[in-house]
This record gives C-alpha cells, structure tokens and sequence, in this order.
C-alpha cells in the first residue's frame, strides 16, 4: 500500500539560502523546484536515493509553512508516503483512525494527487501521501 517513503518536507525561511546549503551538502543542484501557488509554497527537490528531502518555503503570510515556521521555526515539517491508490489510501488512514486535512486543492509538487492526514490524529506527524 505505502511503496516507500518519497520525501520528507523541512519548512524553512529562505529557500534560496537553504538550496545554496543543500547544494553544498549534495554536491549538486536542486533536482526540482517549483511555486506552487494554490498550496502557497515554493519547493526545492533534492533526491536522495530513493527518497528527496522536500525545502518548503512560504509564498504568503497566510501559508501553512509561513505559520508554521512563524510558530515553530524551521525544521522538519511532514514525512510523505508514495502510494499507488490515493483513495485506498486515504480508506486505509481512516480505518486506522487517521483523519485527512479537508483541502481545496489536491495537486502537489510536479502536479501529483496529494492529502494530508491530521498529525492529532497520526502521533503528532503530519503525513502526506502522493499518488504515483
Ligand atoms: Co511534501
């Protein structure tokens, strides 16, 4: 049901200044970025193996990862599993008693079907699932 984890979301201030460090890190450009305007963030892909870390910045005070960094400052932000049925998926979280976040929008990053499942629900994670 979950193929793998895909990325791990990390919220930050300055994408520009968090792509110049991850850079540095990878020894390589970002792999993707991307504004998404209907989600009100801009991201920067790194992969890493299977998996990419997600840099999350906020396009707009009243973005989630604005006020996420407003309260929390930056850091770790959501894990994300690949699924290969969104809707099983989302069957399978409520059957575990985990509540998806209700949103407007349900394209991601590179244009894939996302949710979100509520961290009061999941131990205090906030969980994404991308279908691909
Ligand atoms: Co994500």
């Amino acid at each position: 049901m979950l193929k793998k984890i895909d990325h791990i979301g990390i919220a930050v201030r300055d994408l520009d200044a968090a792509v110049q460090k991850y850079s540095a890190l990878f020894r390589k450009p970002a792999d993707h970025l991307e504004e998404i305007a209907a989600q009100k963030v801009s991201v920067a892909m790194f992969r890493a193996g299977e998996s990419s870390v997600e840099l999350l910045q906020g396009t707009a005070d009243d973005s989630p990862i604005s006020r996420f960094v407003e309260k929390n400052g930056e850091g770790i932000h959501h894990i994300c599993y690949a699924v290969a049925d969104l809707n099983a998926a989302l069957a399978a979280a409520e059957e575990a008693g985990m509540s998806p976040i209700p949103q407007e929008n349900d394209r991601g990053a590179g244009g894939y079907r996302i949710a979100f499942l509520h961290p009061k629900t999941t131990g205090g994670v906030l969980i994404e699932l991308v279908e691909k």
